[in-house]
């Protein structure tokens, strides 16, 4: 049962959402950002060319005996061949990003030579650890260039990638920082997105419990003129934080012989660094004499995703939940908006935005904990309430949906249980894992994980619905004639479940026909207890009534049998003892 104060948030928000409606109704458009800056919706063409670019995590390499922890490929695959593909003419072939092959995948490893120099340790980026695991490549508000966020724990590298030329143009390697109680210098970069003007890369640096910014500067073509890696804008969300390892920037030619551009400039500040919010409480649970913050506070603040809105916010969810809402164009970067893990629950990543509402969701915990939890959550967000820092949890945000079988877990006091057992094998599993988010027409499409299902809500009246990815017609579940993740499904383990597609991280095409889904792998190199799938690659989505509901046409199918790694234990699912290691965690689609 919802509380009344639920009832009311969902009253207040509809009736706003009607009023703003009938303002743009009946007054003239107007030209705020708030009307142009849905740019999936902007560029929404017919006969759009665009370009699907999805991020696997596996090795590109032979010899490495962890998955995920040396090189990555991108797979980038154009409308012309996509188009091809769904005609029946046969696989989309890749596109190429060096000089050398003819075709793809990208190799991260080429794209970024071994030979580029690290501008604090002076050695090179072949001789440093941690350059693998591309977890997603994000695009700026022009489709001119992807950050490529490389997740390796102790890596911390963000690269620069042009997405005409294909060409690398920058790459950083993110601040290592040392807490209360642990020496040794930490840092990551799990997902780094653009402000919303172009301006600014906001890099999540996940194990230094960081937001950083690089500033972009670009000329009247929006092409990027310089990259300043600015270390005086840098937030600490941890406790007793100190810099161990300065940001850096590295020198030399790219894979076509141009040299790279960027620089870091500025100073960490101490106010960025400390443990309080504006509001006087911890940003991070013990932080010492302070009080948490209400409603349960922050007890771990990896940052998981920065979500940056159009009112210049960043939206930044956290692995054990509760959430800091950022301007980022101050420095450093400062906090106007506080919520506790009651409110925001943990290991949210999915956000999106449409006129005025921020929607965030809540998933399973990255870590061993998670592989007993379901959580299927979404909240929605008022982007105008932040010009001013706010009190502790104001406004309320609007609970859009939570699943009645969610674990008391990630902040959640509501759920019906403690654990859920049922593993991760579809048709046997219970769980629910809410993670990737994009909007069409009028609907916002959140996918589950684990029981390879989308579910469709309304914007404005939060009416639900819910497709499959693994029958013909997306309405007919385990039970119907199955979808193409079943003919596409890996043959060389009879052990593994076939037509598990494990939809991840997805967009819109720009003519609005299709949803271009991030489908797991069978050794799933990240949340590897809710993550494995049979058929990876991009799922295309055909996109049905109107964008609310949708049924998988098609999957751009990925492969590396380069990687040699070993698979070791899979909770909850099956160790797969054949030969694919291909992961692919993103996929976006840049317009052409
Ligand atoms: C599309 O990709 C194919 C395969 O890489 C390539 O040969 C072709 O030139 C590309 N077409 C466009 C329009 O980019
Ligand atoms: C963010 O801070 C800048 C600089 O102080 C200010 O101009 C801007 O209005 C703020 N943005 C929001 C949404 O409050």
């Amino acid at each position: 049962m919802p509380s009344w104060i639920q009832i009311l948030n969902r009253i207040i928000a509809v009736t706003s959402l009607v009023l703003q409606d009938s303002l743009l109704v009946s007054g003239k458009p107007s030209t705020t950002r708030d009307d142009s800056a849905n740019k999936q919706e902007r560029n929404l063409k017919k006969n759009a060319r665009y370009e699907v670019w999805g991020s696997d995590q596996s090795n590109s390499v032979a010899g490495v005996s962890t998955p995920g922890t040396k090189g990555s490929f991108i797979w980038i695959w154009n409308s012309t061949q996509i188009d091809r593909q769904l005609a029946g003419d046969g696989d989309a072939v890749p596109m190429t990003c060096t000089r050398t092959k003819a075709n793809g995948p990208c190799d991260l490893l080429e794209a970024f030579p071994e030979g580029l120099v690290d501008s604090v340790t002076g050695l090179t980026l072949g001789a440093l650890p941690g350059f693998g695991r591309l977890h997603g490549v994000i695009q700026d508000p022009y489709g001119k260039y992807v950050a490529a966020s490389v997740f390796v724990p102790g890596g911390g590298y963000v690269g620069i990638i042009d997405t005409n030329t294909k060409q690398a143009i920058a790459l950083f390697r993110v601040t290592g920082f040392t807490f209360e109680g642990q020496t040794t210098s930490a840092r990551s970069v799990h997902m780094c997105i653009w402000s919303d003007d172009g301006k600014a890369l906001l890099v999540d640096n996940l194990d230094g419990k960081a937001i950083e910014r690089i500033d972009v500067t670009r000329n009247k073509q929006n092409v990027i003129t310089d990259l300043k890696f600015n270390k005086a804008a840098t937030i600490g969300l941890g406790r007793n934080m100190a810099v161990a390892d300065e940001a850096s920037v590295f020198s030399g030619p790219n894979a076509f012989g141009v040299n790279l551009i960027g620089s870091v400039v500025g100073s960490y500040s101490s106010a960025g660094l400390d443990n309080l919010t504006p509001n006087g409480v911890c940003k991070e649970n013990g932080c010492g004499t302070a009080p948490n913050g209400a409603a349960g506070g922050r007890p771990n603040n990896l940052p998981i995703c920065p979500i940056a809105s159009k009112n210049g916010l960043v939206y930044v969810t956290l692995a054990g939940g509760g959430l800091f809402i950022l301007n980022s164009s101050t420095t450093p970067m400062r906090i106007v908006g506080e919520y506790g893990n009651r409110v925001v629950y943990g290991a949210g990543c999915g956000g999106v935005q449409k006129n005025n509402q921020v929607f965030l969701n809540a998933g399973v915990a990255a870590s061993a904990a998670g592989a007993t939890q379901s959580m299927f959550a979404v909240v929605s967000f008022d982007d105008r309430q932040y010009s001013v820092s706010r009190p502790q949890n104001t406004p309320m945000p609007v609970r859009v949906f939570q699943d009645a079988g969610n674990t008391k877990t990630g902040g959640n006091i509501d759920g019906a249980i403690t654990v859920d057992e049922s593993g991760q094998l579809p048709g046997v599993s219970t769980r629910r894992d809410s993670h990737g988010m994009a909007i069409a027409g009028n609907y916002l499409h959140v996918a589950d994980r684990i029981q390879n299902v989308i579910e469709t809500f309304h914007v404005n009246t939060y009416e639900r619905s819910t497709y499959d990815v693994v029958s013909i017609t997306g309405q007919a579940g385990r039970t119907g004639a199955a979808s193409k993740c079943f003919q596409r499904s890996l043959l060389d383990d009879e052990n593994l479940i076939l037509n598990d597609p494990a939809p991840d991280l997805f967009e819109t095409t720009p003519d609005g026909k299709y949803l271009m889904i991030a489908f797991r792998g069978p050794v799933p190199v990240s949340v590897a207890h809710a993550g494995q799938g049979s058929c990876p690659g991009v799922g295309i989505v055909q996109l049905t009534e109107g964008g609310k509901s949708g049924k998988l046409l098609d999957i751009l199918r990925s492969t590396n049998t380069v990687d040699t790694s070993s698979v070791s234990a899979l909770p909850g699912g099956v160790v797969y003892a054949g030969k694919e290691r291909s992961d692919v965690h993103g996929a976006i689609v840049v317009a052409k």
